[in-house]
Order: structure tokens, then C-alpha cells, then sequence
């Protein structure tokens, strides 16, 4: 077969269009001997039949051992070069009582950034003092309770919140710790990194202005300076954009460690992941490594102590887990300009359990999930049941030609910023998310249901 010259350039004719490369399927994921996809130990179909479909279905030891190697890698990297690690799990990714809770139980910390990620996070029994609390526009309430709750540290995005928290925390007779968001004018994605003076976006203080907010931060008896953060993109796959980061923020701690404690650094997070075969991400250990050696260098260079590090990972802990399973309804084929064509098959979700391609022209890969077929592969797209022409779900990958209404299709590495970006546009409820284990299935966040989408009509 010819390559269809619609096809990206990364797109490789699958030898077997029926393979679950291990790169993007959850790491308890296999085909059984009659074609289907299970996961640990539950099949595509008998999840179908219990939950239906669309489905969000996470691997449990999946995310589970991600969460663990992030832990394990930083503290060892990090206990090398004479300090500790922090890592904090970035519940924008996905966030609900059960992950909160498995989170901290495999020793992270959790950071939220509104006021109803706090309420996830302490509905779930989570010790506020392993709480960070983002965001570039945190209401007064939002303020107030995570002051009130006792949350560990407040990430000051701007100067006027030094105000804000400082009033707070003297209502309530706290000292509430603090860091301070810094634009450090590093921007990365990918293979690349960009380096400006200034970044043209709305998070956190110029780095020249840290020194003067520090000082108004330390006049304050009811805050604690923790030190500077840095969060410079997401899937970033070197760990070059890192060090220009860490190289500016430490001239700057350096500084202020002439004025008074700095105990620590927070560098974000942003850890690449594949969400197609095109993607070669590095693994936590060696993303550790490299940044524990570029601090210890950039420290010795400056002659300060190598401070304490804090990382903010989160879909390199639950976007692997996870596969949305859809039906197919439609499957139409496309002829184009020339020879070219392509099959577009349109299942039974879209844009609304999955924006990402729409909003960021992501890529996604797929397969059948409940049955293998020898037809021969073809180029097809993916698409959504929504009034969009941009609801996509996978631009382009190559499926089995025989593909039909009535199949299951799998699209992997949907456990970040899928159900958390979730919406109930054109009033078509969200999916659930089961967590699968040992053999069992079980619901986290249960479906939404006509009766949810009409709950807030007042009338
Ligand atoms: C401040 C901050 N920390 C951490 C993250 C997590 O990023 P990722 O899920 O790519 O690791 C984000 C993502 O937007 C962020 O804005």
C-alpha cells in the first residue's frame, strides 16, 4: 500500500494496525487471545456493559507507579546533591477525591489552584499542609479559606496578593508560608526552548521586581517567604529549558539570601509525555538527574547552599493511565483534491470529553478495542458528535479499513487535562472515570445524567 499523502510526516504505516505500542497504552493494558482490550484483567467489553460508553478508564497501578517513580526519582537525584525533593502533584491534570487521596498516600503533596480544587482536596482528608495553592487571580474568599484551612504555601502571583494573604493571615492569627510565582522569561514546549527578557503572558512578577516583593513579603509577620517558582511550559522533553530557568532564579535566591531564610526552589512542572509514537519523552529518573545536576552546578557557581527543590508534575503522572473508550457511530469516507481521501469515523463523545485537540492541536493516537482485524489499514480521522467542524479526537492514524458502527475505539493517554478540561457542550453529559485493579472495575467519578444537566435551570 502507497502512503496516503494526507498522513504527517511522523505517521508511520503501523505494520499491525492492531499493536498497543507501549509507549501510550497504560501499562496494564494487553490484548486478550480473542482481539479485545483489557486492562488488568477487565475487557474492553465487559467495562462497555457495565459502564458504557464514552468511558474514561484509568489504570490504578498505573498512576500509582508513575506517582511513585516521579518520588522516587527526584529524592534520590536530589538526596545526591545534599538536599531534599518536594513533589507536588499538579491536580489540574485530574483531580477528584479518590486521586487526591492516592496521591498523598504514595507521598506527594497536591497542588490546586481554585477554590474548588481546595474543596476536592479537603473533601478527600488531604492534611491542608500538603497543599500548594496556584493561581493569577485567587479570589479574596479563595484567599480566606485557604489561609483559614491551613494550606503549606501560597503561590503569590502578582504583588497586590502580598497584601492579600499578609491581611489574611492576620485575621486569623497564622503565619502563612509563601512562594512567589516568577516570569522568568523562559517559555518551553517540546525540543525547544525560548528565552526573552520578558515572556508575554499573565503568570507570576518579573524576575527584577522578586527582590522588592521579597522585602514587602518579609516586612510582614504573618508570612513566610519560601522561595521562588518557576513554571516554564508543559511537554517539555530536555531539560535545557529547566536549567535557563534555574541558572536566572538563582541569581536572584542568591540575593535574597543575604536578607533572610530562602529554604527552597520550585521549577513547575511541564514533564513531557508520548501521546503518539512521534514522542520520546525522558524518563523521570533522567529529567531528575539532569535538573539535580544543573542546580548543584549553578549553586557552586553562586556559592549557596543547594536549596531544597520543589516539582510540580501532573500528566506525567495520570495522562498514561488512562484510555477513553468510545462507539462508533458513523464511519464516512472523504474524497479530496487528487487521488487523496479519508475515512472520518465519528464516535459517540468528542470535544467535550476531550478538547485538547481543539485547543491545542494535540495529537492522539487509537485503536479498535474490541475486536483485532487484518483489513488493510487506512488513513482515518477520528471526530467528535458535537456542531463543531474542529471536534476532533485523533487528526490522523491508521485504523482498519473495515471499521464499522457498532466498534469500540480506545484513544490512550486521556487521564490529563481530558476530564479536568471536560464540558457539557451541546448538553451531552460527561463520561465517567473508572479505576480498574486486580480484576476490578470500579467508579470514581460516576456519568453525568440528563437530570445533572438540568439541575441548575432554576425554572
Ligand atoms: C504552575 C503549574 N504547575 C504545574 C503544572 C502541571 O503541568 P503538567 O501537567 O504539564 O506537568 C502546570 C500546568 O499548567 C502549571 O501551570
Amino acid at each position: 500500500m502507497t502512503a496516503n499523502p494526507l498522513a504527517p510526516a511522523w505517521l508511520r504505516l503501523p505494520d499491525d494496525a492492531n499493536e498497543l505500542a507501549a509507549t501510550v497504552w497504560p501499562r496494564n493494558a494487553v490484548r486478550s487471545e480473542s482481539g479485545e482490550v483489557v486492562l488488568a484483567g477487565v475487557s474492553a467489553s465487559d467495562l462497555v456493559a457495565r459502564f458504557g460508553t464514552p468511558l474514561y478508564v484509568m489504570d490504578e497501578d498505573d498512576a500509582l507507579s508513575r506517582a511513585a517513580e516521579v518520588l522516587s526519582a527526584f529524592d534520590s537525584a536530589f538526596g545526591a546533591v545534599a538536599t531534599t525533593a518536594h513533589v507536588y502533584y499538579a491536580g489540574k491534570a485530574f483531580l477528584s477525591t479518590e486521586i487526591a487521596r492516592w496521591m498523598t498516600a504514595a507521598g506527594l503533596n497536591i497542588d490546586v489552584c481554585s477554590g474548588g480544587e481546595l474543596a476536592v482536596a479537603l473533601a478527600a482528608g488531604v492534611d491542608p499542609a500538603r497543599l500548594g495553592f496556584h493561581g493569577n487571580n485567587k479570589s479574596l474568599a479563595e484567599i480566606d479559606r485557604g489561609v483559614a484551612v491551613g494550606v503549606g504555601a501560597i503561590v503569590l502571583d502578582s504583588v497586590v496578593e502580598v497584601e492579600r494573604v499578609a491581611a489574611a493571615a492576620e485575621r486569623h492569627g497564622r503565619v502563612q508560608p509563601v512562594r512567589l510565582r516568577i516570569n522568568s522569561g523562559v517559555h518551553a514546549s517540546t525540543h525547544e526552548f525560548l528565552a526573552t527578557a520578558h515572556e508575554d503572558q499573565k503568570f507570576g512578577v518579573p524576575l527584577a521586581d522578586a527582590p522588592a516583593i521579597v522585602a514587602q513579603i518579609r516586612s510582614h509577620a504573618s508570612l513566610r517567604f519560601l522561595g521562588l517558582h518557576s513554571h516554564i511550559g508543559s511537554q517539555i522533553f530536555e531539560s535545557d529549558g529547566f536549567a535557563e530557568a534555574a541558572r536566572r532564579l538563582l541569581v536572584v535566591h542568591a540575593q535574597l539570601l543575604a536578607g533572610g531564610e530562602v529554604p527552597e526552589l520550585n521549577l513547575g512542572g511541564g514533564f513531557g509525555i508520548a501521546y503518539t509514537t512521534q514522542h520520546d519523552p525522558l524518563s523521570p529518573r533522567d529529567l531528575a538527574l539532569g535538573m539535580a545536576q544543573i542546580l548543584e552546578r549553578e549553586c557552586r557557581a553562586g556559592g549557596v547552599p543547594v536549596p531544597r527543590i520543589s516539582v510540580e508534575p501532573g500528566r506525567a503522572i495520570a495522562g498514561p493511565s488512562t484510555f477513553t473508550l468510545y462507539k462508533v457511530g458513523t464511519v464516512k469516507q472523504v474524497l479530496l483534491d487528487g487521488d487523496a481521501s479519508r475515512t472520518y469515523v465519528a464516535v459517540d463523545g468528542g470535544m467535550s470529553d476531550n478538547v485538547r485537540p481543539a485547543l491545542y492541536d494535540a495529537d492522539y493516537s487509537c485503536a479498535l478495542a474490541g475486536r483485532i482485524s487484518e483489513a488493510t489499514p487506512t488513513l482515518a480521522r477520528v471526530v467528535g458528535k458535537h456542531c463543531e467542524s474542529g471536534d476532533i479526537v485523533v487528526k490522523d492514524e491508521f485504523l482498519p479499513s473495515d471499521i464499522r458502527a457498532g466498534d469500540l475505539l480506545a484513544v490512550p493517554v486521556t487521564g490529563a487535562y481530558c476530564r479536568s478540561l471536560s464540558s457539557q457542550y451541546n448538553h451531552v453529559p460527561r463520561p465517567p472515570v473508572v479505576a480498574v485493579r486486580g480484576g476490578a472495575a470500579r467508579e470514581i467519578v460516576r456519568r453525568e445524567t440528563i437530570e445533572d444537566l438540568l439541575a441548575l435551570d432554576v425554572d
